[in-house]
C-alpha cells in the first residue's frame, strides 16, 4: 500500500493506473476509521482494480466554533486498517497542499443543500462539495463510494457529479450501526457513557416512524411529533433538525408520497448526530 501526500504524486499514480485500463474505485473519508468506512472500502475493493482512500479532515467544511481542531484523528491506526481492507494507496494531504496560500475557488450546490445541515452548517457543503471537486481531480476515479449516513451529503455529490458532467459513478452504502443500532460515526468517541443511552434515541425513532409508516400513516407532521417525542424522552437531547424530505428535492413534504427520508440531527450532550431513514427501506436495526 503506498502512501501520498502530493496531489501531483497522485495524479501521476492514478494516469498510471488509468494508462493500463485498471479501473479505479475511490472512497473519500476524513480518517479515524470505524466498521462504516471500512464496508465502503469493502465495495471499493469489490468494483475497482485499484482502491483508493482519502484521509483529509477538510478545514472548509468545518464553521470557527465546531470541532476541526478536536476531530479525532489516528493515521497509524487508519492506515493498517486500510492495509487490512486490501486498499491500494491512501491520499493524505495536509492543509497546504490543498489550500495553498492565495485559494479562492469553491464549488456550491444549490436547492439540495438549502435544508437539514444546509440551515445548520451554513458553510458546510461549499467545503464537501469543493474538497469532493479537488480529490475527484486528483485521485481521477472511475466510481466513488459515499455513505448514506449522511444522506444530504450523498444527494448532494449525485447532484453535483451529475451537474458538472464529471464522469464518475457514484454509489450509496447503506448505515453501518453499532448493535443496538446507533448509526456508527467518528464522533461517537466524543459521546460520554451516559449520552450513549441517550443517543439511541435517533435510531429507535427510526424504527417507530418506519412502523407508523407501515400502518399506514402518511401524515408527515405526526410521525414528526412522535419522533420528536420519543427523543426528547431521553435526557439531554436538543434536537436540531427532525424533518420529512422528498429525497430528489430534500424540501419538506407534508405527505409521504413518492420517496421520502426522515432526517434527524440532535445534539446528544455536546455532540450533534445526525441519522435518517428512507421511508419503505429495510431498516437493519435491533
Ligand atoms: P467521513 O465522516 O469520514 O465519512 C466518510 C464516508 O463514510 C462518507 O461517505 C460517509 O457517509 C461514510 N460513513 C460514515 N459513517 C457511516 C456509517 N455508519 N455507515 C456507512 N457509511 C458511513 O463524510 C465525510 O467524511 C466528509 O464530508 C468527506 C466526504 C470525506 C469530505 O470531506
Amino acid at each position: 500500500m503506498q502512501i501520498v501526500r502530493s496531489a501531483g504524486e497522485m495524479q501521476e499514480f492514478s494516469e498510471a493506473e488509468r494508462r493500463r485500463g485498471r479501473c479505479i474505485a475511490f472512497v473519500p473519508t476524513m480518517g479515524y476509521f470505524h466498521q462504516g468506512h471500512l464496508n465502503l472500502m469493502r465495495i471499493g475493493r469489490q468494483r475497482g482494480d485499484c482502491l483508493a482512500v482519502s484521509i483529509y479532515v477538510n478545514p472548509a467544511q468545518f464553521a470557527p466554533a465546531e470541532d476541526f481542531e478536536d476531530y479525532p484523528r489516528n493515521f497509524e491506526r487508519d492506515s493498517r486498517l486500510a492495509e487490512e481492507m486490501g486498499v491500494d494507496v491512501i491520499f493524505t494531504p495536509d492543509d497546504r497542499e490543498m489550500y495553498p496560500e492565495g485559494y479562492q475557488t469553491y464549488v456550491e450546490v444549490e436547492g439540495v443543500t438549502n435544508n437539514l445541515c444546509g440551515i445548520s452548517r451554513p458553510r458546510f457543503f461549499r467545503g464537501v462539495t469543493t474538497v469532493c471537486t479537488k480529490l475527484f481531480h486528483i485521485v481521477k476515479p472511475h466510481v466513488t463510494i459515499f455513505g448514506k449516513k449522511d444522506f444530504q451529503q450523498y444527494v448532494t455529490i449525485k447532484r453535483m457529479v451529475r451537474d458538472l458532467n464529471m464522469d464518475i459513478e457514484v454509489v450509496g452504502m447503506d448505515t453501518t450501526r453499532e448493535p443496538d443500532g446507533l448509526a456508527m460515526s467518528s464522533r461517537n468517541v466524543y459521546l460520554k457513557p451516559e449520552d450513549r443511552k441517550s443517543a439511541l434515541g435517533l435510531s429507535r425513532s427510526l424504527v417507530l416512524a418506519e412502523e407508523l409508516y407501515g400502518k399506514g400513516e402518511r401524515n408527515a407532521r405526526l410521525i414528526l411529533e412522535k419522533v420528536r417525542a420519543l427523543i426528547t424522552g431521553y435526557s439531554h437531547t436538543e434536537i436540531d433538525y427532525a424533518r420529512i424530505c422528498d429525497t430528489k428535492t430534500i424540501m419538506d413534504v407534508e405527505r409521504i408520497e413518492g420517496e421520502c427520508v426522515l432526517a434527524l440531527a440532535v445534539l446528544v450532550g455536546k455532540t450533534r448526530l445526525i441519522d435518517n431513514h428512507v421511508f419503505g427501506e429495510v431498516l437493519k436495526i435491533g
